[in-house]
């Protein structure tokens, strides 16, 4: 049974899927290095849950705020809660050293998951004894608003962690699908990653600028954003790092857009630096297509 949720990593993802938890009713646990990051995250989190309020979506704010514990002690939050979501930056070994602490501190019954948006759940799941338990719940970002949850299993993981986690997703008031092969990327960012990669080079070549390929997929494909406002969205650094983990095992994306790399080093980051393919005042900014 999953009673406390120990979200590793307050960064765009940890913060949203800490809300999610905590809003569906769990205790929560949210971990990063710095008081100033976690200080960040309750912000966001507020921010979002006032959204929430003023659309009567839900009834208050500070119930749901006092589920969540914003913690610097790694320890206490794994040895107290029954399932760790890890949701820190696409560097696998970065990821397995937080698995083997999880391993180590966790409960034997707790499920470890990993939110990666293109590692391996196997590469993972191989830093612990419990390679079985090892799972990925991957949240789209805003986790908050997108409904969508792809539950990814490893080669070790068994079917009753598989059952779990479906629970918990569906009890999170999201929609589950399992991925059964773990390959880089699972179903959604291998596709939308092949997309946004041709789309990139069509700019980089000079033959469309972002705001036409934008208007579109958002107005003819009826995508909610466009495929470069969906880049800055998420973050051109995450993107980056995505990329590189599938052309590292996929010969299929090889060929990544030299633009993403550049803005990458350039800082170009997107909405979080204030410009990438396009410039933003502000984080709520969104560009004019
Ligand atoms: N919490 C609460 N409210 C929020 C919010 C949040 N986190 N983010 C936005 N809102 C609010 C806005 O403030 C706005 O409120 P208002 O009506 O009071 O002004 C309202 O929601 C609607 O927002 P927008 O005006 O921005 O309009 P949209 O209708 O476009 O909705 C969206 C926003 C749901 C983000 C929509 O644009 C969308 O679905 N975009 C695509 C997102 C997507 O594809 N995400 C996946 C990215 S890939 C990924 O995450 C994988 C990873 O591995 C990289």
């Amino acid at each position: 049974m999953i009673r406390r949720v120990f979200v590793v990593g307050a960064g765009t993802m940890g913060h949203g899927i800490a809300e999610v938890a905590a809003l569906a009713g769990y205790e929560v646990y949210i971990y990063d290095i710095s008081a100033e990051i976690l200080n960040k995250a309750i912000e966001k989190i507020k921010w979002s849950l006032e959204k929430l309020y003023e659309k009567r979506r839900i009834s208050s704010v500070e119930e749901v705020l006092s589920r969540i514990r914003a913690t610097l002690n790694f320890e206490e939050a794994a040895r107290n809660s029954d399932i760790g979501i890890e949701a820190v930056p696409e560097n696998l070994q970065l990821k397995r050293d937080i698995f083997a602490r999880l391993d180590s501190l966790m409960h034997e019954d707790a499920i470890l998951a990993t939110n990666t948006s293109s590692l391996p759940i196997s590469e993972i799941a191989e830093a612990t004894r419990r390679p079985n338990k090892v799972v990925g719940i991957h949240f789209f970002n805003p986790p908050v608003l997108m409904q969508l949850v792809e539950i990814i299993k490893g080669n070790k993981t068994d079917d009753d962690t598989v059952r779990r986690s479906f629970e918990f997703v569906k009890s999170l008031g999201k929609t589950p699908i399992i991925v059964n092969r773990d390959v880089p990327g699972f179903i959604v960012n291998r596709i939308l990653g092949a997309i946004q990669n041709v789309a990139c080079h069509l700019v980089y070549r000079g033959e469309y600028t972002p705001v036409e390929i934008d208007s579109a997929v958002k107005y003819k494909a009826g995508l909610p954003m466009g495929l470069f406002e969906l880049r800055d969205f998420t973050g051109i650094d995450v993107g980056y790092m995505v990329a590189k983990a599938l052309a590292e095992r996929d010969p299929l994306f090889r060929q990544e857009c030299p633009l993403i790399e550049e803005y990458y080093k350039k800082g170009w980051l997107g909405v979080k630096s204030g410009k990438g393919f396009y410039e933003y005042k502000s984080p709520s900014d969104r560009p004019n297509i």
